[in-house]
């Protein structure tokens, strides 16, 4: 379901990009005539597009681990977006280069830069204060945020830890070096080896 979405989101924001991007070159390129036509063809479809764009993203964001929806770069984005669209309205009705370049720079520097920012911030260290044999804490503090309390909240497509088959040594691997949608977590091999060993005998199977 999530990575569904995921995948859905980053196709309809494709889309919408070219589109815009199609609409932009024609009007700097004082293209006029087929900017209004290609804009009549295109209508539904980019209205369609900017529904989906929307629907997905407002998914996503409900999605999120707990900790990330304080993070201030999470709003630049959105402010960005949203106010990229009343600009680019305008922008395009009016044939106004300047304003029709200014929101497609600010639609696509929001997307560039949410991506660069997830994949270079990863989870902040979270063992401060916490013995590197105290599993259940290292848990609370590492991973409650998607995967819950309980193993089962599933945020950002976690996986159900009371359903897994892993062993505590493949558990303590994937603390330590992430897979795919989930970041390695900033422990040392004690600590990972105190978390593996409390969700193998506290949360999976249960
Ligand atoms: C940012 C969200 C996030 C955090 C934080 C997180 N996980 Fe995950 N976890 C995931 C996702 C997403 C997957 C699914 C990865 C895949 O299979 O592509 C996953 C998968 C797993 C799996 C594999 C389950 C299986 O049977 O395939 C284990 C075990 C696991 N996580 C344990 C942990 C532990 C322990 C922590 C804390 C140190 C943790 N995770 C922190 C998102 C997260």
């Amino acid at each position: 379901m999530y990575k569904g979405f995921l995948h859905t989101h980053y196709l309809v924001v494709s889309l919408f990009l070219l589109l815009y991007v199609i609409k932009t070159v024609l009007l700097l390129s004082n293209k006029t005539d087929l900017l209004k036509t290609f804009s009549k063809k295109t209508r539904v479809f980019e209205i369609v597009i900017s529904f989906m764009f929307l629907l997905t993203g407002i998914y996503l964001m409900t999605q999120l681990p707990y900790g990330s929806k304080y993070d201030y770069m999470l709003w630049i984005k959105l402010i960005m977006i949203v106010s990229s669209i009343p600009i680019a309205v305008i922008g395009f009705r009016r044939f106004n280069k300047t304003l029709a370049a200014l929101s497609l720079l600010m639609i696509t520097g929001s997307f560039g830069l949410g991506e660069v920012y997830h994949k270079k911030k990863g989870i902040a260290k979270q063992t401060e204060n916490i013995a590197a044999n105290d599993g259940k804490a290292l848990y609370e503090a590492n991973c409650n945020l998607c995967h819950g309390p309980n193993g089962k909240l599933g945020m950002s497509g976690a996986k159900d830890l009371t359903a897994t088959t892993m062993d505590v040594a493949a558990i303590k691997d994937i603390i330590s070096h992430g897979k795919g949608a989930m970041p390695a977590a900033q422990v040392n091999t004690e600590e990972a080896g105190a978390i593996a060993e409390y969700v193998n005998t506290q949360i999976k199977g249960h």
